[in-house]
């Protein structure tokens, strides 16, 4: 592969690897994301578990609570920014994504993928979000109905790599085939 600094596409590939790194790695940077929904009050950012890539098909799988209220973020506006951290190689990702829902059958392989005990935070007993009066231990779900995954196909990537030397800033969008374009950090 090219250098990423001096070559567009390398840098674009090379993001796409440190996503595709995330599912497979516990200690990968991208296995935590901040997800990014547009909410009554502004935005709204919370960490996600990166759970699968599919980078042919642009994809990004988060695993959540349909109860949440990210859900009902994305319900109403299913565009989302997905935020991306590798501190060793000083790169930051922020990626356009537009979200859609999965539950039920669709998503039943998947739940029955996940053990029994992480299971337990999908679904328990109060909706995320009721107020309590102190915090209750976690509970497994009778199945799987509050379970749901956020597909977030990528439109666009704006990534920054802060060299000691270079700060390297571009930005690709799928509508233009990804054809990147350098920007001044
Ligand atoms: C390290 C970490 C990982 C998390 N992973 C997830 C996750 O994969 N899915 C999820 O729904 N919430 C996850 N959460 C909890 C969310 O950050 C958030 O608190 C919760 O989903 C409620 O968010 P909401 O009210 O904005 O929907 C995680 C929290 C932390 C601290």
């Amino acid at each position: 592969m090219s250098d990423p600094w001096t070559d567009l596409d390398a840098y674009h590939q090379w993001v796409w690897q440190k996503l595709q790194d995330g599912p497979r790695r516990p200690d990968a940077p991208a296995r935590l994301l901040a997800l990014a929904t547009a909410s009554a009050d502004g935005a709204a950012a919370r960490m996600v578990v990166l759970r699968a890539v599919d980078a042919s098909a642009r994809m990004l799988e988060i695993h959540t609570d349909l109860r949440s209220a990210k859900v009902t973020e994305i319900r109403a506006d299913p565009l989302a920014t997905l935020l991306l951290w590798d501190p060793a190689d000083q790169l930051q990702a922020r990626l356009n994504c537009e979200i859609t829902l999965a539950t039920g059958a669709e998503v039943a392989p998947l739940w029955a993928a996940i053990p029994q005990q992480a299971r337990r935070i999908y679904g328990g007993a109060a909706a995320s979000g009721t107020p309590l009066t102190r915090p209750e231990p976690l509970q497994a779900p009778d199945g799987m109905a509050q379970f749901a995954v956020l597909r977030c196909r990528v439109t666009g990537i704006d990534a920054l790599h802060l060299g000691r030397d270079l700060h390297a800033r571009a930005r690709w969008r799928h509508q233009d085939g990804w054809h990147g374009q350098w920007i001044a950090p």
